[in-house]
């Protein structure tokens, strides 16, 4: 992945966007008590009186993200299945699936697990599940949840999960991830097909098609190169599909794409949705991979995460200290943004504070301040933080529980 040069840093943390736009508050569904009695203490106090470091999205940009992946995918003739991946929260999955998702993606299964027991139905594993326990679990998420649909790469795993869906009672619907790059995957072609016919003739899985997410692609510098990247990167998987096709199997789902392809994925043919994730908040990285116009900044989505901090020392010169560091920003490179000051350079390398250097400062900072910074990269910071303030104009309109936080298994 590319990093942002300092003169494209500058202009990245230039700041906030906001377009007003009416939303009307739903009913929060499916949280526990305490959760809902925690959540309604910060309602309608100001973001910059909230305890620091605090996780906000603002909400007139992350609706406005989620409206436009799904207008472009729509336009564009296909769908949209975000990978909660990025976000790991419930209402931030069901606002995808009112704006028109045909389901979410999850990454592991103790993720989709906690996601379902909120109310999330339609979820596609893309993770193979290996070990023994974690197959038995996936069938007994299957048994629970009849809209579950998870990843198989390996002839060995599809006896196994057609074993345990046999054990629950039931027959699981799977997707052969076919491998793009070498990180998870069955290989394109022969292999890939193989899979496939076997899953069909397994009495206990019912085959729904095929995954094919190009990582490497999504943070191609420069649109053009991406594009190219994305369609090379996925001809092996399109033709694998083909030869499924002509096979007679099912090719219903032929999922794949993320933030930095879903615009050119639908040109693979055969394509059916895009996995973006990080589109709804964006971070550092996503904002440098630069736009189809030759715009050094990535403008399709607008940076709706950020993180609030207090200033805790001023009192050197050029120079401020604040309680964000890598326990609440993750990543040091690349550095996270600070809004409305282009000119700060923001290492968050120490465990417990963010150092901040600069020559030049829109404003003076006293301790105690606020200072808010997007973050380098959204998915690891979400996952640091018991829940997410949803702000408008500055205001805490909702408190959102990160659902699967700490998930990782
Ligand atoms: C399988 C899969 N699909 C989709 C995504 C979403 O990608 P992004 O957050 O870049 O949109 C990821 C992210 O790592 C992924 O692993």
């Amino acid at each position: 992945m590319a990093h942002a040069p300092a003169s494209r840093r500058r202009f990245l943390s230039t700041g906030l966007t906001g377009a007003a736009a009416i939303w009307v508050p739903k009913p929060v569904h499916g949280y526990t008590a305490a959760e809902v009695r925690a959540a309604i203490a910060d309602v309608g106090i100001s973001k910059w009186d909230l305890d620091t470091p605090a996780l906000c999205v603002d909400l007139d940009a992350f609706e406005r993200n989620i409206a436009a992946l799904q207008a472009r995918v729509t336009r564009n003739g296909i769908a949209a299945r975000p990978h909660a991946k990025t976000h790991k929260t419930a209402a931030i999955a069901r606002r995808q699936l009112e704006a028109g998702a045909i389901g979410i993606c999850t990454a592991k299964l103790s993720e989709a697990e906690a996601l379902f027991r909120e109310g999330i139905e339609p979820i596609c594993m893309t993770t193979g599940n290996l070990a023994p326990g974690k197959i038995r679990r996936a069938m007994q998420l299957r048994k629970a949840n009849r809209h579950f649909i998870q990843a198989v790469d390996e002839p060995g795993n599809a006896r196994d999960l057609s074993d345990a869906a046999r054990e629950a009672g039931v027959t699981a619907d799977v997707v052969i991830d076919v491998a793009v790059g070498t990180r998870t995957g069955v290989p394109a072609g022969d292999d890939a097909l193989a899979l496939a016919r076997l899953v069909e003739t397994l009495p206990h899985l019912r085959l729904r098609g095929l995954l094919a997410y190009d990582g490497g692609a999504q943070h191609v510098d420069g649109f053009a190169a991406r594009k190219a990247r994305a369609l090379s990167g996925l001809a092996a998987a399109a033709a694998t599909r083909e030869a499924m096709v002509r096979a007679g199997l099912n090719t219903e789902i032929f999922s794949g794409g993320g933030t930095g392809t879903y615009s050119v994925d639908h040109l693979t043919p055969g394509f059916t949705d895009v996995q973006a994730g990080s589109y709804v908040f964006m971070d550092m990285q996503y904002l440098a991979i630069g736009q189809e116009d030759g715009a050094p900044v990535y403008g399709d989505f607008t940076p709706s995460l950020t993180v609030v901090a207090t200033v805790m020392n001023n009192r050197f010169p050029n120079r401020l200290t604040t309680d964000a560091g890598a326990k609440a920003l993750t990543l040091n490179i690349p550095r996270a943004g600070v809004v409305g000051e282009p000119g700060m350079d923001y290492n968050a390398g120490s465990d417990e504070f963010g150092v901040i250097t600069f020559t030049e400062a829109a404003r003076s900072y006293r301790i105690g301040d606020r200072i808010e910074m997007i973050v380098p990269h959204c998915d690891p910071v979400v996952n640091l933080y018991d829940q997410i303030y949803a702000i408008r104009n500055d205001r805490v309109e909702a408190v959102w529980p990160v659902t699967a936080r700490g998930k990782s298994q």
